[in-house]
């Protein structure tokens, strides 16, 4: 057992601490704690230590609003107060830049959400429990299920079509073995509501789940994920799969296994800032562009867009988008993105928006971008670190980050969006 204090948040939502000159992280640490922490493992030259007591809480902690929390791995920031939050937010992203050489001296406030119903999509895993069928999310550090009652991130619907479908579940516990966990999307104004089941189930036993709807009213449409012949793939059991959100007077439509951002509060401010950092006029290359969240406004104010998306039922979202909004200029492909780029011609003053999955898009991608020359690159991002490892190879590729923005798109959990664009240097 070390006393330790920790000095500042990392990313992961760790506190840094020292004991003895050797970094101890401790999982939940925040700043300005004194604990007592019991060291549970050595690797790599770092101590990781738990919390074995909370001697004085840092500045802004608070008591948390959810009681899953220190159990649930889902909300690492519930016990820190939300501007509190924010603040650390932005520490920790300025220091994540510096040290890819992206030294922003400009301001870098993370604009903030309502802290609580922000979800509109969610996954909770299912497991067998001793007793029972367990649904909600992982243990932390662990991949044992916290069975939820209650989840503050969701809204009330969402709350009871799980807690519905768990019911009818634990009524069916030969199918339910196995269904391996639950997706829900719900439109943005609350209209609909469509879950997912996560297989493999066979094609006879999404048939047996079908009726599980009965038992869930709130939900306009039910899935299964399949499997048969090597294949998976999406059964409608009822309803209809697909939700819709309205972002600047644009209907957009996405399936539940589509890709499709989760805070309901700040996805037009999403939009505004992405369509904002793009300079009207030339060509836009929309490198994983989901369902068209960003080409469709961009195609609305004129600009002739390519979408590159691998997932094929968010293409067929996104090309629906673009006909049910007439823009002929609005183009989608199903590709991968570097294969994609490899056949669309360059193009005088092209600007290329890409937002990659968390694991950023990495250097093959980020060479292919950087060959092309656009006026433009606005990367968006939902994980520091690899942003900054990509800002960082781009800086050596010639482009300079002139504008940075960031958003709370996740409260309570470690994850930050920002927006970085970056011009030839
Ligand atoms: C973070 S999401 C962004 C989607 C969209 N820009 C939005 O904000 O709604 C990343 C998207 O990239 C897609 N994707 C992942 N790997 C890809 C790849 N190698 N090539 C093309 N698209 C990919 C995923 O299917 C997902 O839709």
């Amino acid at each position: 057992m070390v006393e330790v204090a920790v000095e500042k948040g990392v990313y992961r939502g760790l506190g840094l601490a020292r004991h003895e000159g050797q970094v101890v992280f401790v999982p939940r640490g925040l700043p300005g704690d004194r604990i007592r922490a019991r060291i549970e493992s050595v690797s790599r030259g770092y101590v990781r230590g738990g919390i074995e007591t909370l001697l004085e809480g840092g500045p802004g902690r608070r008591p948390s609003p959810c009681p899953y929390v220190p159990r649930c791995g889902g909300c690492v920031y519930q016990e820190l107060s939300y501007a509190e939050q924010l603040r650390l937010k932005e520490a920790i992203l300025r220091e994540t830049l510096v040290r890819a050489g992206v030294a922003w001296e400009g301001d870098l406030p993370v604009a903030g959400s309502p802290e609580m119903g922000w979800r509109m999509r969610c996954s909770f895993h299912a497991e067998q429990g001793e007793e029972d069928l367990r649904l909600g999310l992982h243990e932390e550090a662990s991949h044992r299920v916290v069975d939820l009652e209650r989840c503050l991130q969701i809204s009330e619907r969402m709350n009871r079509a799980m807690r519905d479908l768990l019911t009818g579940l634990r009524g069916r516990p030969g199918i339910a073995r196995t269904v391996r966990g639950v997706d829900l999307a719900e439109s943005l104004d609350g209209s609909r509501l469509v879950a997912c089941l996560e297989g493999p189930v066979t094609a006879g036993e999404a048939a047996g789940l079908a009726a599980l709807d009965r038992g869930a009213p709130g939900l306009t449409g039910l899935g299964a994920m399949a499997e048969g012949r090597g294949r998976r793939r999406f059964v409608l059991l009822s309803g209809e799969p697909h939700v819709h959100a309205e972002v600047r007077g644009l209907r957009l439509r996405s399936h539940v296994r589509s890709f499709f951002q989760a805070n309901r509060f700040l996805l037009g401010r999403l939009v505004d800032e992405v369509v904002g950092h793009v300079d009207p006029g030339g060509p836009v290359l929309d490198l994983y562009a989901g369902v068209g969240l960003f080409a469709i406004p961009l195609g609305a104010r004129g600009d002739r867009v390519v979408g590159l998306e691998l997932n094929a039922t968010a293409v067929e979202d996104a090309a629906h988008n673009a006909r049910a909004h007439r823009l002929e200029h609005v183009r989608f492909r199903c590709a991968d993105v570097l294969a994609g780029m490899a056949q669309c011609h360059v193009q005088p003053e092209e600007r290329i928006v890409l937002d990659p999955p968390r694991t950023g898009a990495g250097p093959a991608v980020v060479d292919a971008v950087a060959a092309r020359r656009p006026a433009a690159i606005v990367y968006v991002s939902c994980d520091p670190p690899t942003l900054a490892r990509d800002l960082q190879r781009l800086r050596g590729l010639g482009y300079r980050a002139d504008a940075v923005s960031a958003l709370d798109l996740f409260p309570d959990t470690f994850h930050v969006e920002t927006i970085v664009r970056l011009r030839p240097a």
